[in-house]
């Protein structure tokens, strides 16, 4: 297993439109692997989308257990029904250190692909509703900061500018 490099906003390659997944293979398999380690090593990451490794393919991991022991894995991820309300404050890996409410549905349906191809139905609510409305925004190119108005979505970026610019100093000698 290897750890993925996590794109981070403003990076253009995170507006990119994943494709669908039509080959369930070994690379695949090592592909989320891969996804769960990155996401397991991160900062309290609980989900992961593969286009914020730079993999443009409709794959998503999830994990809300403490002890990393309940991976998720949703493939070509499809929302069939939604319904309600909720507003919590999100993060993500790709804006690091900036949370903010998202109005996002309370319930949803969603069909997926596990890794082997196999197609499954589940009714999600709650954090694991919101976290997987959250990943598959990703796998269109959204993000959570484009639900923000544009003046708070330009502080957010000009924080994360002065962050990495920052983070460059520290290794400087
Ligand atoms: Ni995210």
């Amino acid at each position: 297993m290897s750890k993925l490099n996590i794109l981070e906003f403003p990076d253009a390659r995170l507006r990119t439109v994943a494709n669908k997944v039509k080959i369930f293979d070994k690379q695949l398999k090592k592909l989320v692997d891969d996804m769960a380690e990155t996401m397991y090593h991160s900062n309290n990451g609980i989900g992961l989308a593969a286009t914020q490794v730079n993999v443009h393919k409709r794959l998503l991991v999830m994990d809300f257990s403490e002890d990393h022991s309940h991976l998720l894995v949703y493939i070509n991820p499809e929302i069939t029904d939604q319904s309600g309300e909720q507003k919590r404050e999100e993060g993500c890996l790709s804006v690091p250190g900036v949370y903010a409410s998202v109005k996002r549905a309370e319930i949803i349906t969603v069909k997926a692909q596990n890794v082997d191809g196999k197609s499954f139905e589940e009714d999600l609510d709650g954090l694991h509703a919101v976290c997987l409305q959250h990943e598959m925004d990703h796998l269109d190119g959204k993000l959570f900061v484009d639900y923000l108005s544009p003046l708070k979505r330009n502080m957010v970026r000009k924080k994360l500018e002065k962050q990495r610019r920052n983070a460059a100093q520290e290794v400087v000698f």
